[in-house]
C-alpha cells in the first residue's frame, strides 16, 4: 500500500492486552485439509483436475488425502481446544454440497458441516465460513468457469442454500477468499487451476468473482438474519516503492496497489473501480464490456467487514519487467528476515496495512483472516516441535495488530494460517504453515512450540512481555 500512513509508536515491551471479546482464531480451506475427495457423494473440483496436470503441484502431490480432516473432525475439534481457540475459519467444499454445482444437494455433505458447526458451538468456537475458497465444481469449470457470469449466479444460489442450512449456527461468512490470486494466478498465470493463461480472462473473472460476492450478500440479506455479516477476504500486500525518493518508484508502487488491493477493496467498499486502474486494464484487455449497468451498485452495498490476508509486502519500482504494467516487482531486500518460502517477514507493515483501511474505509470492521509463516522444523528426538520462529512471527504480527488496534483501527480478530500443515496449492504439501505439525504418513497432529505459545495468547487474551 501506499507508505504514507505512520506507523504507530512501538509500544514498550509489556503484556499487551486484548478486549475480552476479540476472536483468537485459526484458518484452513476445505480442499486444503479435508481429503476424502471422493467420499459421500462429493463432486469432482477444479483442483482436483489440475492436480493430476503432469508438473502442475510440485512433486505430484493432490488433495486427495490432504490432512483428513473430513474423517478427524473430532480428533480436529480436540486440537482447536487444546489452542483455545474461541474463533475458526473454515470453508465449505461447494462440490461436497452440491455435486454439479447446482441443484441436487448432497445430504452427507450437509451432514459433515452439521456436525463440524455443532462441534465447535459445543466447545464455545465462533465459526467464521468461507463459501468459495477455489475448489469450483468442476461442472461449473465445463460450462465456462468464472469466466462467465452465469457462474456468479451459480455461486449466489450455493450461497442462498448455505445460508439457509447452516444460518442459524454462522454469523459471519467470508464470500469469496482471495480473488486476486484466483484471477492472476488461475486465469493470468496457469499457475492454480483452472490453468488459464489469459489476461483478458483474469479481469473478467474477478469482476465476476466481486459480483458473485455482491449477489451473494444480498441473498443474505434477503435470508432474514439481520445480525449476519458479510464480507471478502483478500490477499493484500502493502506496497513499498524501491526508492522512496524516486517520484517515478512511487508512481509504480501506487499503481501496482491499484492491481493488487484497490481494485477489489474501492468497489466492494462502494466506490466503484479505481480509474487510473481502469484504464490500465483497458489498455492491456479492451473495453471492460462484462461489467454491466448497476454491478457496481450491487458489489458496492455487500461488505460489512474487510477480511485481510497478509503475509508480506511486494517491493516495486519503475523498471519495465512486469508483462503490460509499468512497473516491476522486485526481490525482497537482503537485510530483512525471511520464512523458509523466501517471503520477507515485515509485521510493521500489517499494522500500516490496517491504518490504511481504517483511514481508507473508515467505520469498516476488519478481521484478520489469515496471517501466518512456513517454517520447515518437524519434531525433534522427543517428538517436540521447536519452531521458534514462528513464536517470534506470531508475536510480532499481534503486536502489530495490538499497536494497529491503540491507533484506532477496529480489528476484531485474528486468525491464523493454518492451524495444521496442510496441501499449499501448486506448492503441494512441502511448506509448513501450521500450529501443528502433520505427519503425513500417519495423520498424526502435534502441537508445536508456537501453538503451545498462541494457547496461553488465546486463553489469557494477553500477549506476555
Ligand atoms: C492464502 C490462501 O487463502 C491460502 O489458501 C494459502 O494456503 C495461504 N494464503 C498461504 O499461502
Amino acid at each position: 500500500m501506499t507508505a504514507d500512513v505512520p506507523v504507530t509508536e512501538k509500544s514498550p515491551r509489556g503484556a499487551l492486552r486484548f478486549p475480552p471479546g476479540f476472536r483468537w482464531g485459526a484458518a484452513t480451506s476445505a480442499y486444503q485439509v479435508e481429503g476424502a475427495v471422493e467420499a459421500d457423494g462429493r463432486g469432482p473440483s477444479i483442483w482436483d483436475r489440475f492436480c493430476r496436470v503432469p508438473g502442475a503441484v510440485d512433486n505430484g502431490d493432490t488433495g486427495d488425502e490432504a490432512a483428513d480432516h473430513y474423517h478427524r473432525v473430532e480428533e480436529d475439534l480436540e486440537l482447536m481446544s487444546a489452542l483455545r481457540l474461541n474463533a475458526y475459519r473454515f470453508s465449505l467444499a461447494w462440490p461436497r454440497l452440491l455435486p454439479e454445482g447446482g441443484g441436487r444437494l448432497e445430504p452427507r455433505g450437509l451432514a459433515h458441516y452439521d456436525r463440524l458447526l455443532d462441534g465447535l458451538l459445543e466447545r464455545g468456537i465462533h465459526p467464521l465460513v468461507t463459501l468459495y475458497h477455489w475448489d469450483l465444481p468442476q461442472a461449473l469449470q465445463d460450462e465456462g468457469g468464472w469466466r462467465v457470469r452465469r457462474t456468479a449466479e451459480r455461486f449466489a444460489e450455493y450461497a442462498a442454500v448455505c445460508f439457509e442450512k447452516f444460518g442459524d449456527r454462522v454469523r459471519d461468512w467470508v464470500t469469496v477468499n482471495e480473488p486476486w490470486i484466483v484471477g492472476v494466478l488461475g486465469h493470468q498465470l496457469g499457475l492454480h487451476a483452472p490453468g488459464e493463461k489469459d489476461l483478458a480472462a483474469c479481469v473478467r473473472v474477478m469482476h465476476h468473482l466481486l459480483l458473485g460476492h455482491g449477489l451473494a450478500a444480498r441473498a443474505l440479506r434477503g435470508a432474514g438474519r439481520p445480525d449476519s455479516r458479510a464480507g471478502i477476504a483478500y490477499s493484500l500486500f502493502p506496497h513499498t516503492p524501491l526508492d522512496p525518493h524516486s517520484d517515478a518508484d512511487r508512481t509504480a508502487s501506487r499503481a501496482s496497489d491499484g492491481y493488487v488491493n484497490r481494485w477489489f477493496l474501492d468497489p466492494a467498499l462502494g466506490r466503484g473501480y479505481p480509474d487510473d486502474m481502469r484504464e490500465h486494464w483497458e489498455r492491456a484487455t479492451g473495453p471492460l464490456d462484462f461489467v454491466h449497468d448497476g454491478d457496481l451498485a450491487l458489489i458496492g452495498t455487500g461488505s460489512d467487514f474487510i477480511g485481510v490476508n497478509y503475509y508480506t509486502r511486494r517491493i516495486v519500482s519503475a523498471r519495465p519487467g512486469d508483462g503490460p504494467w509499468p512497473w516491476k516487482v522486485e526481490p525482497g531486500r537482503a537485510d530483512v528476515e525471511r520464512t523458509d518460502t523466501g517471503w520477507e517477514v515485515v509485521p510493521d507493515d500489517l499494522c500500516r496495512l490496517l491504518l490504511r483501511l481504517h483511514r481508507d474505509y473508515p467505520g469498516t470492521p476488519l478481521l484478520v483472516t489469515e496471517n501466518g509463516a512456513v517454517y520447515d522444523d518437524g519434531p525433534d528426538a522427543d517428538g517436540r516441535v521447536r519452531d521458534e520462529r514462528r513464536t517470534a512471527f506470531l508475536r510480532a504480527h499481534l503486536e502489530a495488530v495490538h499497536r494497529a488496534r491503540e491507533a484506532g483501527a477496529p480489528v476484531e480478530g485474528y486468525y491464523h494460517w493454518s492451524l495444521v500443515d496442510n496441501f499449499e496449492w501448486a506448492m503441494g504439501y512441502r511448506p509448513r504453515f501450521g500450529l501443528a505439525h502433520l505427519d503425513r504418513t500417519t495423520q498424526t497432529r502435534t502441537l508445536k512450540d508456537s501453538g503451545h505459545w498462541y494457547a496461553r495468547v488465546a486463553a489469557t487474551g494477553t500477549v506476555p512481555p
